[in-house]
């Protein structure tokens, strides 16, 4: 069995065909999917796709790049949606310092703020982090923000960074992007980081992984990223699907 960690099902691009990406998936080995919330709307979709269907499980919170209407309406709602026992994290939330679409000090109080609703509810956290490693460091330490544990989605940092957020309770994700040639520090990371402590996900749908590149992702497409794992660790398929599963359904309190 596969578990997709980071999808985003509700995506305008799957309108019309979420019950067809699901199938693909279940064909394809890939028995769960954790559909992640981007705002408000989106969380609230997360939920309603999960309470729907059996193996979907729902994260609800505001990325940083949305960091701008996280007002204090919604984070009472936020805080409501995310007491659903569907909803298994809070996130993505984080640090986008690359497309900075909301500002910085913006993002970093939403950060804040939704660390500590995780905490409040004793749930997960799943973190977004572009061009912000020091900083998201800094916060998730001075807020023991691991203290339900988490997942840094998407790792794209440095191995001695993976260390230190490892330390700090947090698991780390790969997607796509470890499929790609030219990227070698996560190769590293993949290579190299305790096997307890990966996921894997597709983040669709984007960041579709080799050979598929190009074309839009989904779920079925983490077996991909399952691939070049098993052979990046010298371990067959099954033992990655196996473990990375493992350690999702662990960070998640997935039980069912
Ligand atoms: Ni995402």
């Amino acid at each position: 069995m596969l578990i997709d960690s980071h999808a985003h099902l509700q995506d305008k691009d799957f309108s019309g065909e979420i019950d067809a990406v699901i199938q693909r998936a279940a064909e394809a080995g890939v028995q769960k999917i954790v559909c992640v919330g981007w705002d408000l709307e989106s969380s609230r979709q997360a939920v309603n796709i999960a309470r729907r269907h059996k193996g979907i499980y729902a994260v609800a919170g505001v990325h940083p790049h949305d960091a701008s209407s996280l007002t204090s309406e919604v984070i009472s709602k936020i805080y409501e949606l995310a007491k659903d026992d569907k909803v298994v994290a809070i996130g993505e939330i984080g640090l986008d310092y690359y497309r900075n679409l909301s500002p910085q000090d913006v993002q970093k109080q939403a950060f804040i703020e939704q660390i500590r609703i995780a905490r409040e509810l004793h749930k997960p956290i799943v973190i977004h982090d572009r061009d912000a490693h020091q900083e998201v460091y800094n916060i998730v330490k001075k807020e023991k923000a691991g203290s339900n544990g988490g997942v840094m989605h998407c790792f794209s940092g440095h191995l001695p960074l993976a260390i230190d957020l490892m330390k700090e309770g947090f698991y780390l994700s790969l997607a796509g992007p470890v499929t790609y040639k030219n990227a070698k520090k996560t190769h590293e990371v993949a290579a190299r980081v305790p096997m307890d402590r990966l996921m894997i996900e597709t983040d669709c749908p984007y960041l579709t992984p080799e050979p598929q590149r190009g074309k839009r992702n989904e779920p079925a497409h983490v077996k991909l990223v399952a691939e070049k794992l098993a052979e990046l660790r010298h371990k067959t398929l099954e033992e990655v699907a196996y473990l990375t599963s493992l350690n999702t359904q662990t960070v998640f309190r997935i039980k069912d």
